[in-house]
């Protein structure tokens, strides 16, 4: 793709970094764990410890930041959102991380000559961000690029669904959103918070206390989580099986994978094995 074709997509993109500054504002040591807690449980505990840590597309800074708690050697974060850098930047200040130990670089890793300039990692970290980039599979050829010998990649891909509300509907719904004015846009948040509310309360399950206590795995917040849904755009996504495939052609072996129904996000780790 020419920079020019992505510099354009990229203008149509979505600012997530926008939302990161609001969410940074309440971000807890609770929160901090949390983050640390998912990136342990699907990594294994220790793993991190003296090891060098690449986070693509790295939005907030909270997963660098939990690797850097989990003993990381040394971090690099790259996102091509000035928001994000920002908001990264932020935490390394208010944590006091010595900017030897926590690089944040304002980047694509669609760049090749960007990319050219970064370390090969120990682990090698892209959750959420390849689908978003308007060319997955170069993006993670170039993140592939990365993984240092025997080194390890963890990434996290939209999964490709074909039932109702499929894949192809998402996309054409987010192309909408991301054109649509403010107004639009929040009564598109509202509509589909009230839609996921109210298929709660039908399953019994009370949702003023599902929002109170909403706090996934990875430490984000109900209506933050809804409008990164919403306007995550551009958006791809990919069975299981094509990203195994896809890896394996390039030298890496799965070694764990976390599955979600519907239109979430699969987990793959991945060693390279040459
Ligand atoms: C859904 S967010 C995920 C952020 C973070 N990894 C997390 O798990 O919270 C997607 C991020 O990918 C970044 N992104 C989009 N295009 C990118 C690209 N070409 N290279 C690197 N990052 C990109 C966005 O700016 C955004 O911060």
């Amino acid at each position: 793709m020419s920079k020019e074709l992505y510099e354009n997509i990229y203008e149509q993109a979505f600012s997530f970094g926008e939302n990161w500054a609001e969410y940074l504002k309440k971000l807890d040591a609770e929160k901090i764990q949390r983050a640390q807690k998912s990136l342990e449980e699907f990594l294994g505990k220790g793993t991190i410890k003296g090891k060098t840590f690449l986070d693509i597309g790295c939005g907030s800074g909270l997963f660098s930041l939990a690797a850097i708690k989990l003993g990381a050697r040394e971090v690099t974060s790259i996102d091509p959102d000035k928001n994000s850098t920002e908001c990264a930047k932020y935490l390394r200040e208010k944590f006091k991380i010595p900017s030897k130990k926590w690089k944040i670089l304002k980047g694509s890793i669609l760049d090749k000559k960007f990319i050219k300039k970064l370390p090969k990692a120990d682990i090698t970290y892209s959750w959420g961000v390849l689908h978003h980039t308007g060319d997955m599979w170069r993006a993670l050829d170039n993140a592939i690029s990365l993984v240092r010998k025997k080194g390890t990649l963890y990434i996290a891909i939209y999964n490709k669904y074909t039932g109702p509300l499929s894949s192809k509907s998402w996309l054409k719904i987010k192309k909408l959103y991301v054109r649509s004015p403010k107004l639009v846009k929040k009564a598109m948040e509202l509509l589909y918070a009230g839609e996921q509310l109210i298929s709660l309360a039908i399953r019994l399950k009370n949702p003023i206390a599902y929002v109170r206590n909403y706090k996934t795995d990875r430490g984000m917040s109900f209506m933050r989580d809804v409008t990164d849904w919403l306007g995550g755009y551009p958006y791809e996504y990919a069975t299981p099986a094509e990203i195994e495939e896809h890896c394996k052609r390039r030298g890496l072996k799965l070694v764990k994978i976390k599955h979600r129904k519907g239109t979430g996000c699969n987990e793959f780790v991945f060693k390279r094995t040459c």
